[in-house]
């Protein structure tokens, strides 16, 4: 993409049943990475995430406790799930809640239009509901137990719990209208929804013919009130949906409409990240709400695999749930971002343990990135009296590493365009593999023992030093607080202000750094944890 087009992220708005887990912050962190990617490139980036806080399952939980629902979820967002954002490093730039004024209001005007314009009609539903998913199932989607607490009954295929029976008086959104319209944008835009595996499922299930969606309850009241009728409130997902455009300023009118700054024309559309569970929701409800609002579809909905323990989904509901400071706490913020990226195919499944995270973090991040950055550092340090020099004539092996440096800042680049996060870390790894065998040749050890190999000596370490320039550049959207450390041990700052600003799509281009750079000691970018990561694995 070109520098300065709109780039606008989003997670999942999460619910606030409950306290988040790894898998909510593997979420977070792949939104975190590509925009600050998007950021550092010059993109007009905006990350959005943020809380889902109507419905029955949060008015079950809110009762269970003695509290208002609303009391529930102000203590479980100040107490959880802004805290979340902290321990894995998001820089979002807003934040919604589902019971922000901003957003009632434009759920109402957006569902008074379908009203308006005959998208809604009043009818009766009989059926299944699964207050975990929050969710209307047929019953292919339903299992009969036959032995354990609620043998002879339907329940959940996710959440192994009975569904309950709704017979009642509903509006209903005419979404059977869209389903071939939905087929014609999968065909069009063969990334609108991503990965391919999700893509498939998703046509398949429009393919079998869309029913109209019940959009209004009536047997309770935590909700959006239906404008025109104040005894329904408006289904969660229909009002969480939502959040993504009223959070950049839908039906606001100070923000959209003629008079308005454009705030909501300037950001949307957007790219969703989401989990596959809830990619239906995402890439065939939503669009079909916008095409009946006339508003433009999402850019891309990308449903990521999920975080496995002992093969199954991690959940709160099945108790597997691991919370991130577990994570955090003994190998940092940027570890945790780095290896749930790096080392799950982002689209596909993975298996979370805790002895392949602390082999990964020692060989790749500790003896890789952080070793690296060390040796070369003490020895511009030892040889040069901490003073980069500048490169005298470059040879073959020099030269090598310019190319590997300029492939792999396009190759990522490139990766990140098309929501291969895995594959832009791999690409920008092969700096840090190649400039470890470059420093292992040229020894330059060696050359320092030799007035004669000064010269050879000073192209070594500027070589060296440049290619760190460029991989704290390059990771920086991954490992936020290693490469700014880094960055200030180049003596970076002074000639090329901070690490931040640097444009990353230039990155590639050799000979930044300036000579004459001052470094400063940098010791433990990545530091050994051997006896913690004994400790946890054995509890785990
Ligand atoms: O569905 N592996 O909220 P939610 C990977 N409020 N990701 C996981 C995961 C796992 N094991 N478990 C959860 C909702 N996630 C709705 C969303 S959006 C308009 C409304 C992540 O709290 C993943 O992103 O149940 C998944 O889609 C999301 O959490 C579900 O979060
Ligand atoms: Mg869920």
């Amino acid at each position: 993409m070109a520098s300065g087009d709109s780039f606008y992220v989003t997670t999942p708005i999460f619910y606030v049943n409950d306290v988040p887990h790894i898998g909510h912050a593997y979420t977070e962190v792949a939104a975190d990475v590509l925009a600050r990617w998007h950021r550092q490139a010059g993109d007009d980036t905006w990350l959005l995430t943020g809380t889902d806080e109507h419905g029955q399952k949060i008015l079950r939980t809110a009762t269970a406790n003695n509290v208002t629902p609303k009391q529930w979820a102000d203590q479980l967002v100040e107490t959880a799930w802004k805290p979340l954002l902290e321990t894995v490093d998001i820089a979002n730039d807003d934040f919604i809640r589902t019971t922000d004024a901003r957003h009632e209001e434009g759920v109402a005007a957006f569902i008074q239009q379908l009203q308006d314009d005959g998208h809604i009609y009043e009818g009766e539903y009989e059926g299944y509901y699964c207050v975990g998913c929050e969710e209307y199932k047929s019953r292919d989607e339903l299992i009969e137990t036959e032995t354990g607490d609620y043998a002879g009954e339907l329940v959940c295929a996710i959440h192994s719990r009975p569904v309950e029976i709704l017979k009642e008086k509903n509006y209903f959104f005419r979404m059977s209208d869209f389903g071939q319209q939905l087929l014609d944008l999968y065909e069009s835009q063969p990334d609108f929804v991503q990965p391919e595996s999700v893509r498939n499922e998703i046509i398949q299930f429009v393919k079998q013919g869309l029913e109209d969606l019940s959009i209004s309850r009536s047997t309770f009241d935590w909700g959006v009130q239906v404008p025109w009728d104040p005894t329904h409130v408006i289904y969660v997902w229909f009002d969480a949906l939502l959040n993504y455009v009223t959070a950049v300023g839908y039906g606001d009118p100070a923000h959209d409409g003629p008079t308005s700054d454009g705030e909501f024309r300037r950001r949307w559309p957007a790219t969703h990240i989401v989990g596959k569970d809830i990619a239906r929701f995402h890439a065939v409800i939503w669009p079909a709400m916008l095409m009946a609002a006339g508003l433009p579809v999402p850019h891309r909905v990308f449903g990521h695999g999920w975080l496995l323990v002992g093969g199954e989904k991690m959940s709160k509901s099945k108790l597997t749930g691991i919370a991130p400071q577990q994570i955090t706490e003994v190998f940092g913020s940027d570890a945790f971002r780095y290896y749930f990226l790096r080392a799950i195919a982002f689209g596909q499944d993975g298996s979370f343990s805790w002895e392949d995270l602390s082999a990964r973090y020692q060989a790749e991040l500790a003896n890789g990135f952080g070793n690296l950055a060390s040796r070369v550092v003490a020895m511009v340090t030892r040889y040069f009296d901490g003073v980069v020099p500048a490169a005298c004539e470059y040879l073959d092996a020099d030269l090598a590493i310019q190319r590997t440096v300029a492939v792999a800042a396009a190759t990522a680049d490139a990766a990140i365009d098309r929501l291969a996060i895995h594959e832009s870390i791999a690409a920008v790894w092969t700096i840090v593999d190649e400039l470890n065998g470059y420093i292992t040749e040229q020894e330059p050890w060696v050359l320092a023992k030799e007035r004669a190999t000064r010269d050879r000596l000073s192209t070594v370490l500027y070589t060296a030093s440049e290619g760190l320039r460029a991989l704290a550049v390059l990771l920086s959207p991954v490992l936020p607080k290693a490469t700014t450390t880094l960055w200030d041990a180049l003596g970076a700052p002074a000639g090329l202000g901070a690490l931040t600003a640097q444009p990353i799509r230039a990155a590639g281009d050799w000979g930044q750094l300036p000579a004459g750079s001052t470094v400063t000691p940098l010791t433990g970018l990545f530091p050994r944890i051997e006896e913690t990561v004994g400790a946890v694995s054995g509890a785990a």
